[in-house]
């Protein structure tokens, strides 16, 4: 595949399969490193970047509150939410799209959607720590959740694999989602820091933005009845 072939959902790359234990051995190695001292080197080049502003933004004005949540490290999961939110305020319900940092109330919401970014197999901590804290009022309303990453652009049979990304969070918290979105993220190198780039290339992760809108926007249409009280 070229650099300037964005994988669509539904393809097969053939070459260039992203594992999970592939992920998992280098997210060892990497760990490793971390552990050998490199943590202050990484952390000056790992996040999202402290300059750029994280998108919040309210859409639409019904009855109907969605809340749409998402944890991000290069802002690839923030564009994922907000074009979440927008097809949910097409639908005619009000809509905030926050980002889990933020540590916004999911009480004052009628449904939920969360989301996240992955990193060596897991949702990034903000993520995983904003659905922690708020468990118990998501297991009383409509709660979807969706998982942005590389392994479904490039290997979109591997449902269960990425499915399973969420399975600790589900186990922990005690939700029972009424849908979980499985959506294709980005290897835009302008986004990440040297190491970052440095683990993907050694990953062969196919360079571009992965994102299908079309699948994302199916997706949502799917799930906003189920968010309906
Ligand atoms: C160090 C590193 C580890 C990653 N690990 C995985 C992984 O285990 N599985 C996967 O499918 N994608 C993995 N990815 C790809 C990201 O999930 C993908 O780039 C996503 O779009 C990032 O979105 P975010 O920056 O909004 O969190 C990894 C990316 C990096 C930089």
């Amino acid at each position: 595949m070229s650099e300037q072939e964005p994988v669509v959902s539904g393809e097969s790359t053939g070459t260039n399969q992203m594992t999970r234990r592939r992920f998992v051995i280098l997210g060892g190695v990497f760990g490793a490193a971390i552990a050998a001292g490199g943590g202050g080197y990484l952390a000056a080049n790992w996040g999202p970047d402290e300059t750029e502003e994280l998108p919040r933004v309210k859409m639409g004005d019904s009855m109907n509150k969605v809340l749409v949540v998402y944890g991000t490290k290069s802002g690839c999961t923030s564009g994922v939410a907000e074009r979440i939110g927008a097809a949910l305020a097409g639908t005619g319900m009000s809509v905030d799209v926050l980002p889990a940092e933020d540590k916004p109330d999911p009480a004052g919401y009628d449904g939920v959607v969360v989301g996240s970014g992955i990193r060596v197999g897991q949702w990034h901590s903000a993520a995983k720590d904003w659905v922690r804290a708020n468990a118990e009022i998501l297991q009383n309303r409509p709660t979807a959740f969706y998982t942005v990453c590389l392994t479904i652009a490039t290997d979109p049979e591997k449902t269960d694999e990425v499915r399973a990304y969420t399975d600790p969070i589900l186990a922990e918290s005690g939700i029972e989602p009424v849908d979980i979105g499985l959506f294709g993220g980005w290897f835009e190198p302008k986004h990440f820091g040297l190491i970052e780039r440095t683990v993907l290339k050694a990953m062969k992760a196919p360079q571009g933005d992965h994102r299908d809108w079309d699948a994302i926007d199916a997706w949502t249409a799917g799930v906003a009845p189920k968010l309906k009280v």
